[in-house]
Formats: C-alpha cells, sequence, structure tokens
C-alpha cells in the first residue's frame, strides 16, 4: 500500500511546477532586502545610541501596505540583537508587538499584558484595574537599568480600538522610569495617522519618520525574481510573467505582498490546469481571484447596515439600468429594507459615511457633481465587475431576511 501511495505522490510531485513554494508565502523571511537599504541604515542608525547605553529618539515607519516596513524592522531588531549579545552593563530589549492581532488589540489592558509577558513578566489574563496593570509593567522594566525598545507595529489599529490617551501614557512612562528608558517605534500603513493624534503625543511618537515609498514596477520585478529563484522547477515562468506581476502590483500602490501573491496563486492556477508553464492568462486569472476574494471578504464581514445600503445601490442601478445614481436615491430604499429587516435605519449623514467608505474600499467610485448656486450631488458608480456584483449581492440575500 505505501508503495501505492509514494507512486501517486510521486507522479503528482513530478507534475507540480514549485520546488519549494514556501519560499513565496507572505511569513517567508527573505535573505536580502532589495531596494530598501536606505531605510534599513536610518532605522539602524537612530536605534544605535541604544548599544552604548543612551535612549533612541521615539521614531515613526509609515508607507502603504507591503512596502517592507514590518520586513524592515524585524531585520534591523534581529541585528541588533545579534550585538546585544556581545555586551554588558546593562540589558537591552527589544520587543515587537503587532497590534492588528485579535488578542492584542482590543484593549488596553491586552496590550499591556502582552508586553508584559514579551518582557517576562505575567498578569492575570482580565480583572485588574488597567491602572494596576500600568504599575506591574513599570515594576517590572524599571527593576534594573534596561533600555527597552518597544515596536508597535500598525499602531493605528490599537488607536482605531482603543484610543489614542493609550499612547499618551506610553510617550509619557520615561518620566515615570528612574532606571529604564523606553524608546517607541510606531508602524503605520494608514498615512495619515499621525495628523489625526493629539499634536503632543505626535511629535513624541514621530521625533524621527521614516517613509517607506511604493515599489515601482522595475523594483517589485527584482524581488519577485530574486524570491521566486528556487520557488519554482526549471523553466516553469514563460517571458514577461514576472513582468506582468510586477506591473499589476505597482499600479495597486506597489504592493510586494501582492506581487508575491500574485505570483504564487498564478502558479496555484497553472498546476490546476495542467499546465507545465506559468502563462499570461494565470496571472490574469490570479489577479481576479485576488480582486474578488478581497471584495467578497468585506462585504461579508461588514455589518448588516453596510450590507444593505451596498444592495440598495446594486439593486437601483441594476433596476434603473444605469450605470450611475446620486447618494440621495440610495436612503430611501435603505431605510425601507431596514424596516423590512427589522433594523435600526441610520441617519442620512451615517449612510454617506457608509458609502463613503465603500469609495475608499474600491468597491464604487463616488464623484462630486457641482449643480449650480453652490449645489452639489454625489454621483454613485460601481467599480467592480458584475460576476463580483453578483456574487456580493447573494452573500448580502444570504445573511438577511428579506430577498
Ligand atoms: N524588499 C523586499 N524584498 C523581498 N521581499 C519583500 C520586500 N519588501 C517586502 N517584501 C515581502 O512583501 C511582503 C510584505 O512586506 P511587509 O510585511 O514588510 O510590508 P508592510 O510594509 O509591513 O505592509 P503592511 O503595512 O501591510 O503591514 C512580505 O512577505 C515581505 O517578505
Ligand atoms: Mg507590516
Amino acid at each position: 500500500m505505501t508503495g501505492e501511495l509514494d507512486k501517486i505522490f510521486d507522479t503528482f510531485d513530478r507534475k507540480g511546477i514549485f520546488k519549494d513554494k514556501s519560499l513565496l508565502q507572505i511569513n517567508y523571511q527573505p535573505e536580502e532586502i532589495l531596494h530598501r537599504g536606505e531605510q534599513i541604515k536610518q532605522i539602524a542608525s537612530i536605534l544605535a545610541p541604544i548599544l552604548r547605553g543612551e535612549k533612541a529618539s521615539n521614531l515613526f515607519l509609515y508607507g502603504k501596505t507591503g512596502t517592507g516596513k514590518t520586513l524592515s524592522i524585524q531585520y534591523v531588531r534581529e541585528q541588533l540583537l545579534k550585538r546585544v549579545k556581545e555586551y554588558d552593563g546593562f540589558n537591552i530589549k527589544i520587543e515587537y508587538l503587532n497590534c492588528k492581532l485579535k488578542k492584542v488589540s482590543d484593549t488596553e489592558y491586552r496590550i499591556l499584558a502582552e508586553l508584559i509577558k514579551k518582557l517576562g513578566g505575567e498578569v492575570p489574563v482580565t480583572g485588574l484595574p488597567t491602572q494596576s496593570v500600568y504599575n506591574i509593567f513599570i515594576d517590572l522594566i524599571d527593576s534594573e537599568k534596561q533600555l527597552v525598545v518597544l515596536i508597535l507595529d500598525e499602531i493605528d489599529q490599537a488607536v482605531k480600538k482603543i484610543s489614542s490617551d493609550f499612547l499618551y501614557n506610553l510617550t509619557r512612562l520615561n518620566s515615570e522610569l528612574s532606571k529604564t528608558q523606553i524608546c517607541l517605534v510606531g508602524i503605520s500603513n494608514n498615512l495619515t495617522f499621525l495628523d489625526e493624534l493629539d499634536p503632543r503625543v505626535r511629535s513624541s511618537l514621530s521625533e524621527e519618520e521614516i517613509v517607506f515609498p511604493p515599489y515601482n514596477a522595475l523594483q517589485l520585478q527584482d524581488i519577485l525574481n530574486k524570491r521566486s529563484r528556487g520557488a519554482f522547477k526549471e523553466n516553469i515562468l514563460t517571458t514577461g510573467v514576472v513582468a506582468k506581476c510586477a506591473a499589476f502590483a505597482a499600479r495597486e500602490h506597489g504592493d510586494a505582498r501582492r506581487a508575491l501573491d500574485l505570483l504564487r496563486i498564478a502558479g496555484e492556477l497553472a498546476e490546476r490546469d495542467n499546465s507545465n508553464k506559468i502563462l499570461l492568462k494565470h496571472i490574469d486569472g490570479a489577479n481576479n481571484k485576488i480582486e474578488r476574494d478581497k471584495i467578497l471578504d468585506v462585504v461579508s464581514s461588514e455589518p448588516k447596515q453596510f450590507q444593505l445600503v451596498l444592495y440598495s445601490i446594486i439593486y437601483l442601478l441594476e433596476k434603473n439600468k444605469k450605470d450611475s445614481i446620486f447618494t440621495g436615491d440610495v436612503y430611501n430604499l435603505y431605510a425601507d429594507l431596514c424596516l423590512k429587516n427589522k433594523l435600526e435605519v441610520l441617519t442620512q449623514r451615517r449612510v454617506s459615511d457608509i458609502i463613503q467608505e465603500f469609495d475608499m474600499l474600491g468597491i464604487i467610485n463616488v464623484r462630486i457633481i457641482s449643480k449650480g448656486r453652490g449645489g452639489r450631488m454625489r454621483e454613485i458608480k460601481l467599480a467592480i465587475t458584475n460576476n463580483i456584483i453578483q456574487q456580493a449581492k447573494r452573500i448580502i440575500e444570504d445573511s438577511l431576511d428579506y430577498k
């Protein structure tokens, strides 16, 4: 039996086009980080004083999604930690926390608890007043002379769920510590995040700022070429495949994660096709799949109120056989659908905000049209293909009573 199974697995193995798919997976740590040399050197020189026992400036990294922020900070962290081992006299701790993780981000308590755990302390999962957790945190790090670097990745997520008081408290910590000094590294892909903060928090958090610009298509090609070496068997990639992935991802705001996903999914589609090469059409297929998954994910995870707003837009466009409608038209139908579904009807203002959010997510396009005498109307068009619209509609219908 084992022999037979081996035979099946062997032929499957031989047919496949991947040699080591994990090289293209998101959590794989590449050996070399291309095109981020400047940013990495800047981070290193800003944090370097800690090796001499001095406090480093607080640092803020920002740039759009997939521009290598997490990868770069993790790299510098590892390099710093390598040097720390050789050092004597005081402790250096560099802790990384991703605030987006569910277990971490919803309360100040949980973030602190997670940091305390990383620093080797303990707190009960719940039950203490937040101030006591702060006290535990302070006692823990101030028990001996140390330099502590706290890297808070996706820090905007924490602020969104908790409030910026939490950041204010963190930036004030140094004044409560006697032996230890803390340096904060905040990371965000929300480019306006800093502007939304209290000016005091803002200036403290971003004593130094480093921008991660989007990768251009050529840089993405370099990154893909490097990472796909070893991921596929020989002669799997036809001409233009890497360039096309890079071009798509560059258009999508220079996102390396998107480029890697495209190539990996194109490979999976090629295998499913029994093709022994990745062809250009597989990249198109991969792109559609990513777009579809992204949008359908959003639609199915939105609250019902959001779903009803989107449903109203789709319904009106289809019913009137038009390709655009005005925001004012949406509200009546939306309110009607809410009543039928026994849901609270949100205000017109709130529905406008929801429409704005769909615009930001790329599901619709909203355009403001001036109507003379200062009057303005907002025109809505769908920004997704009919196939995705139909799937979105089905998802919404399944989650509602009204069909
Ligand atoms: N220069 C690079 N060389 C190789 N791989 C890269 C490079 N930049 C990014 N990547 C890869 O692209 C993916 C996204 O990078 P990373 O997670 O660092 O982005 P990010 O800027 O932190 O994005 P987000 O804001 O969404 O967290 C990762 O899988 C990473 O390994
Ligand atoms: Mg990141």
